[in-house]
């Protein structure tokens, strides 16, 4: 019974070490978040392009480095919750999900991602 406890305890270290090893599967922040820019790219041509390639309605543009500059100086996390819920700045009105109604969260990371790559910018987390 002792060496079955022990065993069984044993297993479950492993097991923890594991998991802590995963790489924090389920994780929503920003932090734990890869950027895939091939879909980034998908998600910007089905849903940012239209605001986005030439900065309709107050938009910034994807050839518009300063303006990326200024949304990337608020760190990813921070543009990452703004796509998500929407948000109106000083320029304009950006919609929920940038109208990609079922774009989860990773697909807004890719699509900013991608955006702030084309306009050779880097955001901090
Ligand atoms: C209907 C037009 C429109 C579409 C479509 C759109 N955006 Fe936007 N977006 C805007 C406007 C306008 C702003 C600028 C808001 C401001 O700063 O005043 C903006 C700003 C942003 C910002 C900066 C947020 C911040 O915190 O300053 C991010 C990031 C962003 N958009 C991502 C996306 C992504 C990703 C998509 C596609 C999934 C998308 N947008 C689609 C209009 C749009």
């Amino acid at each position: 019974m002792k060496k079955n406890l022990i065993a069984l305890f044993g297993g479950l270290l492993f097991a923890g070490a594991l998991i802590s090893c995963g790489g924090g599967a389920g994780e929503t922040k920003s932090k734990a978040m890869t950027a895939d820019l091939a879909n980034g790219e998908a998600v910007y041509n089905k849903s940012c392009i239209a605001c986005h390639m030439t900065g309709v309605a107050g938009a910034a543009a994807l050839t518009d480095k300063a303006r990326w500059e200024e949304n990337a100086a608020k760190g990813m996390s921070v543009l990452l919750e703004d796509a998500m819920k929407g948000y109106t700045g000083k320029y304009g009105v950006m919609p929920e999900k940038g109208t990609c109604t079922d774009c989860t969260e990773q697909d807004m990371y890719d699509a900013i991602s991608f955006m702030l790559d084309k306009a050779g910018v880097e955001a901090a987390e």
